[in-house]
Formats: C-alpha cells, structure tokens, sequence
C-alpha cells in the first residue's frame, strides 16, 4: 500500500525550472557562451553549485576559476533567479497539485517536499502552500545532493514511512536516479526518454488522483 508521497519542488510543483534556466543562461552569456535547453536537463535537481559546475564545463570552462569566483557567479546567478521566484503567487502552482495533495490528506497518506533547493521555504510562502506538506526537506537540510537518495530518506524518515511504501514525483532524471537508489517507486514528470528509469511517466498532475496512482504504481 502507497503510505506517502515525496514531492519534488522545481518543475513539479511549480515551474521555476524554467526561471533557474533562464537564469543559468544569462551567466552563459555574459561569460560568452549559449546554454541550450537541452544542455538545461542535466542540471535539472541538482545543487546550485553542481549546477554551476555542469554548466562551465558545457561552456568549456571546467578549470578557469577558483571556489571564490564560483561561488560569486552562483550568488550572481541565485539574484537573477529570485527575480523571478519574488513575481511568484498562488496563481503558479501548477494544475492539478492543489487537488491531488487535499486527497491525499483526505486519505492519511504521508505528503513531503523533498527539494534540493535552498530557496524552498520562500518559493512555497510565495505560492501558500506550505501546509499541505506534513514535511519539508530542503537543499539546507540535506548534506548530499540529487542523485544522491538522502532528501528522500530523510523525508520517509521523518514521516515514519518505509521507503517501499514511497512514491517520489520528480521532473529529474538526477531526481528519479535519487529515488531508485533510496529504494523507492517513482512518478516521472515529463519526457519518457529522460525519466526512462521512473516507475511511470506522467505528462503532468493535471486530473491526477489517488486511483490512477496505484493503478501506475500498485505497492
Ligand atoms: C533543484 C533544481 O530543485 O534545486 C535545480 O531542479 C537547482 O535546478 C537546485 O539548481 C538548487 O536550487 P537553489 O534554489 O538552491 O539554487
Ligand atoms: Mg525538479
């Protein structure tokens, strides 16, 4: 039996995915390079500063700068995208989530948000929501970065729920990665031929509900 649901936050919840790109692309280009969009997915779930790295190597610039420059050109990077985050409201979640996490609630299964973003807190206020979480797992919590299981483990941890009975919803092929090493079913969001490991692959939460659930992911 499915005893909770894990949570990612960018691209599943709300589409800041698109805002981190765009932010990632002016740093590219104010550096000299393009970042095409299908370079983005690889920095998709991962940590900022991996992100940064993922990215300097797809420009060509794997060793030009030390950990000072880089962390300034990801704090550049953060203030670009918290422009956009800061234009966030209730409107942005994304169809059907509202819905599916009340009936989940409704139905005593465990809810988390297992992101490694360390803008989480502020993103879920801007889009009030955080109470539908009975757990929030963030990039400042977690040591270990996507693909690495601890986010989701933590979160199952924290709701007392075995990882057999979790189901994670990721937008990431490093997200479903994470998932399939904590030993869990996983909803991909997205493009089946980048989330080929999830347990199903899902358009978007758009009239999804707790039957079709168990229908893709019986436990
Ligand atoms: C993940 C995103 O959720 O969070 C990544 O998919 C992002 O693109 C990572 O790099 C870290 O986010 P932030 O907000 O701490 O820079
Ligand atoms: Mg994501």
């Amino acid at each position: 039996m499915i005893k909770a649901c894990l949570f990612d936050l960018d691209g599943v919840i709300v589409n800041t995915s698109q805002y981190h790109y765009l932010a990632w692309k002016r740093l590219a280009e104010e550096l000299g390079f393009d970042f095409k969009p299908q370079d983005n997915e690889r920095l998709k779930g991962v940590s900022r500063i991996k992100s940064l790295e993922l990215l300097l190597e797809i420009g060509g610039m794997k060793n030009k700068f030390d950990n000072e420059q880089k962390q300034a050109m990801a704090e550049t990077k953060n203030k670009w995208y918290l422009e956009y985050v800061n234009s966030l409201t209730p409107d942005d979640v994304l169809p059907g989530v509202i819905p599916f996490l009340r009936e989940l609630r409704n139905n005593r299964i465990g809810i988390a948000l297992g992101s490694a973003s360390k803008n989480t807190a502020l993103i879920l206020d801007r889009l009030g929501i955080p109470k539908l979480f009975d757990c929030i797992i963030d990039g400042n919590q977690a040591a270990k970065a996507k693909p690495d299981p601890e986010i989701f483990i933590l979160a199952a941890e924290k709701l007392n729920v075995p990882a057999a009975g979790c189901v994670v919803f990721e937008d990431a092929e490093a997200g479903i990665e994470a998932a399939v090493r904590a030993g869990m079913k996983s909803i991909g969001i997205g493009n089946p031929a980048i989330l080929h490991k999830a347990s199903a692959v899902i358009n978007n939460l758009e009239g999804f509900t707790l039957k079709k659930l168990n229908a893709l992911v019986p436990l």
